[in-house]
């Protein structure tokens, strides 16, 4: 795949698996990740849990050839999962909500994803007043009545994708992941205690149907550009070996 990002979507609208495929995702599992997904009692985070751990493993196979079964994973900081084995410059990250599962994968960059469901309570106005900037809240107020939570989705989507492409989890006050969003472009514009930070990110947003918003934030440090191909992933893709 080069130097491509791929950001595969699953959906669950798109239909249900056969229980041979279940089996199979489970059986590239690791003890570890068997014990939590047994721990799940809800089976919607159940699902998610195995699709996404299916879907990293399905698509490291595709990228080098070694078998998603013989992929292992560990606990990085604030418990982002890593590659443990085999040694590889792939690095990959995870989200769902809602029945959507998105996997992105790069080469030699750090990457994180996040995705949200549009159709959540709107608790966006007391959020916002917390975990955005002067500038985004702006950007919020500016917004018509009944696209402000939208577009405060929009700011914790980027913000959410970014904390994980660092691992960082909910050290960084949110409000300093800042972004200024023109024509659609986001920018980042960090501030507060990320003031001075890296700002050689790229950023992209994609709408995987009516009621998920994806982001995604890629590193660029190493100066070139990354090119991030968004495609739907489907059951069928879950290798049969
Ligand atoms: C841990 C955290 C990443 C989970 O986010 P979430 O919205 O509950 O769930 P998401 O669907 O976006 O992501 C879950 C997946 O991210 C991955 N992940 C877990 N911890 C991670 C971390 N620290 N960094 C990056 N990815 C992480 C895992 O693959 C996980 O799925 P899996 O365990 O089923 O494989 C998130 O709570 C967090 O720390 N975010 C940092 C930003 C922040 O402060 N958010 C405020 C939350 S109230």
């Amino acid at each position: 795949m080069s130097d491509d990002v791929l950001v595969a979507v699953f959906n669950a609208d798109d239909g249900g698996m056969d229980a041979e495929t279940w089996t199979r995702l489970r059986s590239w599992l690791q003890p570890e990740e068997v014990e939590r997904a047994d721990k799940y009692k809800d089976m919607e985070a159940r699902a998610s849990f195995l699709i996404g751990r299916g879907m990293a493993r399905a698509m490291l196979a595709e990228a080098t050839g070694v078998a998603p079964g013989d992929w292992r994973f560990s606990e990085g900081p604030h418990g982002r999962p890593e590659i443990a084995s085999p040694d590889t410059p792939y690095r990959f990250n995870l989200a769902h909500s809602h029945g959507v599962i998105a996997c992105a994968l790069a080469k030699s960059r750090d990457i994180g994803v996040d995705v949200e469901f549009l159709d959540r309570p709107d608790s966006s106005h007391d959020v916002a007043a917390r975990a955005c900037s002067p500038d985004e809240l702006a950007d919020i107020a500016s917004a018509p009545e009944d696209g402000r939570k939208e577009r405060f989705l929009v700011y914790w989507t980027l913000k959410e994708a970014y904390l994980k492409a660092r691992g960082l989890g909910i050290s960084v006050h949110l409000g300093d992941v800042a972004f200024l969003i023109k024509d659609g472009e986001p920018a980042f514009a960090p501030r507060g205690s990320l003031a001075g930070a890296d700002t050689r990110w790229h950023f992209r947003l994609a709408q995987p149907g009516p009621r998920h918003l994806v982001a995604v934030a890629v590193d660029t440090r190493n100066g070139a550009t990354p090119n991030i191909r968004f495609q739907r992933f489907a059951a069928t893709r879950f290798p049969a070996a």
